[in-house]
């Protein structure tokens, strides 16, 4: 079998990513081609809770790093000797699940003495749109709206953002995650309203879209609103109706913000990124916006590798006291 890494000279970056609930690992180029990008869902394991439970997303995130990373590593046809450098998501995100993925990180680079390079989460999501075939050029505006942020970003170069704008409360994925637990669907939320509201009528109730100052969103308004209709009514009846109606507002207010940032800033192009840019109706809304495809919106590991090629690596050994951290910084 052809090995990538060997004898053709490219450099293959191993890009480990535990943050929540996806197990990922992927191998990737220093070009910025994927090789292989395998992500395990533990979605099925949390959906009786409507929603993850840290503590059953690190037991199962030990169990499955390792099989994941032999996979992807079998997948691009490579063996660890062809890793040049290993790459992990440091942070923000569940502690205890980061913890098995730079864990599993460390000592996979320290085995072969090789450096390791921590990613933060939301420049993995950025980076997505740095990968082959066609990467995204600078400069340009990016809304990222995931389970655990919505962000509008000033991106000038690869290994840095500005933040204009971010929630002030819920992120549109949570509003998408608790919307879709009140309609009595399943988790993860967003890719089931989605589908539903595929079939409803999006302007059969208006929900309201926040407008708080500056650049900023706030979901809170919109759920209550939901949560109100909930209870005055038959849902089981009106169900697609409400997931239509839903959606409609949190794309509403995702688009407007995003254009209004382009605007102030400048930028001609806009791009989305992180779970919820997987949404049909917030694709086909902002048709001008570059997209990764889904599998890269979600969590996965080639991201976490392509932003390795734009942050600073920590040689050996000196990464082994590395910490992982819950917040953004
Ligand atoms: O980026 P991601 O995989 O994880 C975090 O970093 O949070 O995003 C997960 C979020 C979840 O809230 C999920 O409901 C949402 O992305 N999501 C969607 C869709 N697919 C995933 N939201 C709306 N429409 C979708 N098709
Ligand atoms: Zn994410």
């Amino acid at each position: 079998m052809e090995r990538p890494g060997a004898g053709t000279g490219s450099l293959l970056i191993l890009g480990l990513e535990t943050s929540c609930d996806e197990t990922a690992a992927a191998v990737v180029t220093e070009a910025g081609e994927i090789k292989a990008n395998v992500v395990s869902s533990q979605a099925h394991l949390h959906a009786k809770f409507g929603g993850v439970v840290p503590e059953v997303a690190s037991r199962h995130h030990l169990e499955l790093i390792m099989p994941v990373v032999r996979e992807a590593l079998d997948e691009a046809g490579a063996t660890l000797e062809n890793v040049d450098r290993v790459a992990v998501t440091r942070g923000p995100g569940l502690i205890g699940a980061l913890l098995v993925g730079l864990s599993a990180a460390k000592a996979l680079a320290w085995a072969r003495k090789l450096p390791l390079v921590p990613v933060d989460h939301l420049q993995g999501h950025v980076a997505s749109l740095y990968l082959g075939p066609k990467p995204l050029d600078l400069p340009f505006l990016c809304l990222l709206a995931s389970g655990g942020h919505t962000l509008l970003l000033d991106v000038l170069e690869r290994g840095s953002f500005t933040v204009l704008g971010t929630t002030l409360d819920d992120a549109a994925g949570e509003a998408f995650d608790k919307g879709a637990r009140l309609l009595g669907l399943g988790y993860p939320g967003g890719a089931e309203i989605d589908r539903l509201a595929r079939v409803g009528d999006p302007e059969a109730f208006a929900f309201p879209v926040a407008r708080v100052p500056g650049l900023d969103f706030s979901f809170s308004g919109v759920k209550t609103a939901l949560l109100y209709e909930t209870r005055s009514l038959d849902v089981e009846e009106r169900k697609a109706d409400l997931a239509a109606s839903y959606q409609r507002a949190i794309v509403r207010a995702l688009v407007e913000r995003a254009r209004e940032a382009a605007e102030k800033t400048g930028r001609d192009r806009i791009a989305v990124v992180g779970g919820v840019a997987a949404n049909s109706e917030l694709r086909a809304a902002l048709p001008e916006a570059v997209a990764p495809p889904p599998e890269l919106c979600t969590d996965n590991g080639a991201m976490i590798a392509s932003a390795a090629r734009y942050s600073v690596a920590v040689p050996y050994p000196r990464y082994l006291g590395l910490d992982a951290y819950a917040q953004a910084i």
